[in-house]
Order: C-alpha cells, then sequence, then structure tokens
C-alpha cells in the first residue's frame, strides 16, 4: 500500500473540515484541507445540486407517513412489517412511517421499519408489508394534489382504505380529489438524504450525468489547488465513494467520472507541491447510513462479510491505481512494518456529553482532555497519528466572534 494514506467511515458535519498531521519520525507538519462535496455528493454543501429534480421533496429515503381523509387514521404496518397492513392508527410512529425508494418521478416503493417493502401480491388485493425485494407489485404510482396522494398500482386499481380498517388496491375508477377511501394526506416526516444515491436516482442517468459532470468540472478546479499552495496548505483530503473502482460505468444509480476527476487532482497535486490524502468516504453497503455514505434509505447494511472484501477491494484498488500512476504523490507515512494510521476525528459535537457545556468547559476540554491524549499517542512511538476531521463547531448558542476564535487556536495548537 506504500504509504497511501487510506481512512474509511468518518463522520461528516457541518463546516469545511481542516486536517493536520503532527510531526513523527521527523515529517514536516501538514496542514490539509478537506475537499468535501466534489467527489463524493453531500447536499448540505451544495443544495442548488438537487434544485432541478421533478418530485424533489420524495428522493430516495424520505419518510413518509400515509393518512386516510376518511378514516383519519394513519396505514401501519403490524410490528413494522413482516404481516398486515392496517389503517387505524390514531398517531403516527415508527410502524406507520415509511421510507421510500424512488423508481421514477412518480413511482415509488415503500419500505417498513423492519426493511420489508409494501406488496400489492396477494390473493384478495390486500396490502401487505411483507415483500423482501421490491418489484412491480410493489412499486405504487403516486398522483399528489397539494398535501395528498392517490396511490395506484402499476396495473391499474386504486389503492383504498376499507371500511373495517384494511388496505387494499381493487378501487377501479379515478378518485376525486375530495373525502373518499382511496384519498390520502401524505405527511412528509423526513428527507434529510442528499447524496450520491438521491441526486443521480432522483434525476435520472442522462441528466444527473449532466449535474455531476458539471459540478465535477467546476466545484474544484486547479485554481483552488493554486489558491491552497499559496496559503500554506500542503495537503488535500479528497473523499471519494466506492463505486469509483467501477469508472466510468459503475452500478446504477452511480454516475462515472470521479476516476477521472481524481487523477486529475493528483495531476494539480503535482503541479503545486501539494499532498494528497484519499479517503473512502462512502463504503459498500453504507457505513452509517448517511448521505455522504450513499446510502438509499439510511439503512447501514455495512459490516457483512461480502461488503468488508469488496471494502478491501477497493482500498487495493485505490492504493494500487494511485501508487503506480504516481509514486511521487503518495503521502509518505514511514510508519514501518504494520502500515496503519490513526485517524482521529474530534468534534465537541454529537454527543449529549457537550451539550451543556459553555464555551469556557469547550475549550478547557481541549487543553485538559484532547492535548493530552494526543501527546500520549505520539509518545507511544506508533503509527502515524492525524487529525482527519475536525471543525471550529460546538453546541454552545450564541457564542462571540472572540469565544469562537480561541476555541479554534485552541484545537490548532
Ligand atoms: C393481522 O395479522 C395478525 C397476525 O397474523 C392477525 O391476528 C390480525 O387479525 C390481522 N389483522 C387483520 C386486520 O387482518
Ligand atoms: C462556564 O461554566 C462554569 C462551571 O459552571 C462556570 O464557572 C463559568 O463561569 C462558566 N463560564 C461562562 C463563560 O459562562
Ligand atoms: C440566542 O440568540 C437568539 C437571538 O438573539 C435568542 O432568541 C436565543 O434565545 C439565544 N439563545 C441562548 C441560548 O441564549
Amino acid at each position: 500500500m506504500g504509504g497511501l494514506v487510506v481512512s474509511a467511515f468518518v463522520l461528516s458535519s457541518g463546516v469545511l473540515f481542516l486536517s493536520c498531521i503532527f510531526p513523527v519520525n521527523g515529517l514536516s507538519k501538514v496542514r490539509g484541507v478537506n475537499l468535501g462535496g466534489w467527489l463524493v455528493i453531500e447536499g448540505w454543501i451544495k443544495p442548488s445540486l438537487f434544485d432541478g429534480i421533478p418530485n424533489g421533496d420524495m428522493l430516495d429515503g424520505t419518510q413518509v407517513q400515509i393518512c386516510s381523509v376518511v378514516l383519519n387514521k394513519y396505514v401501519s404496518a403490524a410490528n413494522g412489517g413482516g404481516s398486515n397492513v392496517t389503517v387505524d392508527r390514531d398517531v403516527a410512529s415508527t410502524w406507520e412511517t415509511f421510507r421510500l425508494w424512488r423508481v421514477s418521478d412518480n413511482e415509488f416503493q415503500l419500505r417498513c421499519l423492519g426493511g420489508q417493502f409494501l406488496t400489492s401480491n396477494s390473493e384478495d388485493g390486500l396490502i401487505l408489508a411483507t415483500a423482501k425485494h421490491p418489484l412491480s407489485t410493489e412499486t405504487f404510482f403516486i398522483e399528489r394534489n397539494a398535501g395528498r396522494v392517490h396511490i395506484r398500482l402499476l396495473n391499474g386499481g386504486y389503492v383504498q382504505a376499507t371500511n373495517n380498517h384494511l388496505l387494499i388496491s381493487t378501487y377501479q375508477f379515478q378518485p376525486g380529489w375530495d373525502k373518499n377511501l382511496a384519498t390520502f394526506e401524505l405527511v412528509i416526516v423526513a428527507n434529510n438524504l442528499h447524496g450520491d444515491y438521491q441526486l443521480a436516482n432522483g434525476y435520472g442517468y442522462d441528466k444527473a450525468k449532466m449535474v455531476l459532470e458539471e459540478h465535477r468540472r467546476s466545484f474544484i478546479t486547479a485554481n483552488d489547488f493554486d489558491f491552497l499552495s499559496w496559503n500554506g496548505i500542503n495537503t488535500v483530503r479528497i473523499p471519494v465513494g466506492w463505486w469509483i473502482t467501477q469508472d466510468p460505468y459503475p452500478p446504477s444509480p452511480f454516475v462515472g467520472g470521479s476516476l477521472a476527476a481524481l487523477d486529475l487532482a493528483f495531476s494539480w497535486a503535482q503541479s503545486y507541491s501539494l499532498k494528497c490524502i484519499i479517503d473512502l468516504h462512502a463504503a459498500p453497503g453504507s457505513q452509517n447510513g448517511m448521505e455522504h455514505s450513499a446510502s438509499r434509505d439510511g439503512s447501514v447494511d455495512w459490516p457483512s462479510p461480502e461488503y468488508i472484501s469488496q471494502t478491501l477491494e477497493v482500498i487495493d484498488f485505490l492504493a494500487t491505481r494511485i501508487g503506480n500512476a504516481d509514486p511521487i504523490e503518495l503521502f509518505q507515512a514511514g510508519i514501518g512494518l504494520s502500515n496503519v494510521v490513526v485517524d482521529l476525528h474530534y468534534y465537541n459535537l454529537f454527543d449529549p456529553y457537550f451539550a451543556t457545556m459553555n464555551s469556557t468547559q469547550n475549550i478547557e476540554f481541549i487543553y485538559k482532555m484532547r492535548a493530552p491524549q494526543l501527546q500520549d499517542l505520539k509518545a507511544m512511538n506508533g503509527p502515524l497519528v492525524f487529525i482527519g476531521e475536525w471543525v471550529n463547531e460546538w453546541d454552545v448558542q450564541n457564542a462571540s466572534q472572540y469565544e469562537y476564535q480561541k476555541f479554534g487556536r485552541a484545537q490548532f495548537s
């Protein structure tokens, strides 16, 4: 693996990340910038990427609840899935929440808490929550009118509630938008996944290819590398997704081209004397269910033996390709036989521990807890240690600029 640093499974958050590598074995200090939102899409970094998607509030992973306007009850998958479906809940919770799998702008599959899909594949037209793999009998055409929906099977019948609180798919006429048993209120309760899966599947291949080609061409350019190198930065960290190994034709819905962009980045890095850290940000199967791990619907299918071995293949691919392509650009970690680096991610966020701490306490935490920890790790004469992520953000409300600066200085010292 040469000295390529590949760090996997990181939790990204709000702001530009800076990394720094501490001097070990005579290495000089490395000051790096993360090039987030470029080859792995994170909607919060550039929300406009998603602007052109029809029904853009119904992307993969969007969580919806469905309420009958006549019965005023929510559709519920008993036990969270695996058996029948009723329309009998006054209050919607997890059994009444379905995650969308988008098939087209108007066609969707509905996934229950337990992972099963709603299906029309039953003898009497009942909708059940029993399908493991969604196909056409699990695909529903959703017609929207303000907050209301009609849900139709691909073969014609509309889904309706029955007076005895079941859900069937035998309504053969075009329902109106008044109060009738085939009209439902669609409540979108969470729409927070905006990653590569949502973008590519939301636009469909051709449009997604245009959008991503333009983004990859323009979001990070040689000028940025020039700017960084002029400003004392000597390393960039580049997040990539597992599908980069199958460029230019990765599995649907992913769009090829990220490998060519990475190759360009390496050539710019060479021109401007920057080092590169390649960060496998999205592992096969999704390591954390978040958008930057390219999860389809928030599920976490990593680790499994298969996904772990696929992950290792991705790391091998990157190490081999980059190593062969341009050994000078490899980060020379110099860590002896073990080929290990420790990538630390430090946040005073995401943990209730920090929630009640004021600015002084946050700053003292850095000096009293983190700094000694780093000193210990360095003193162990062990692997190279670097801070792959940190951020100048905290849970303190309404902090002054001065307090932010003190907090930033503490972390950078
Ligand atoms: C749903 O399934 C359960 C368990 O199989 C059964 O007891 C119940 O009667 C069913 N409900 C409806 C409305 O069919
Ligand atoms: C922060 O909390 C500590 C402990 O409660 C307190 O002594 C200190 O005055 C607080 N500082 C600020 C700036 O609020
Ligand atoms: C922060 O400031 C906003 C706006 O001035 C105010 O509404 C809010 O209560 C403040 N929050 C705290 C925790 O002081």
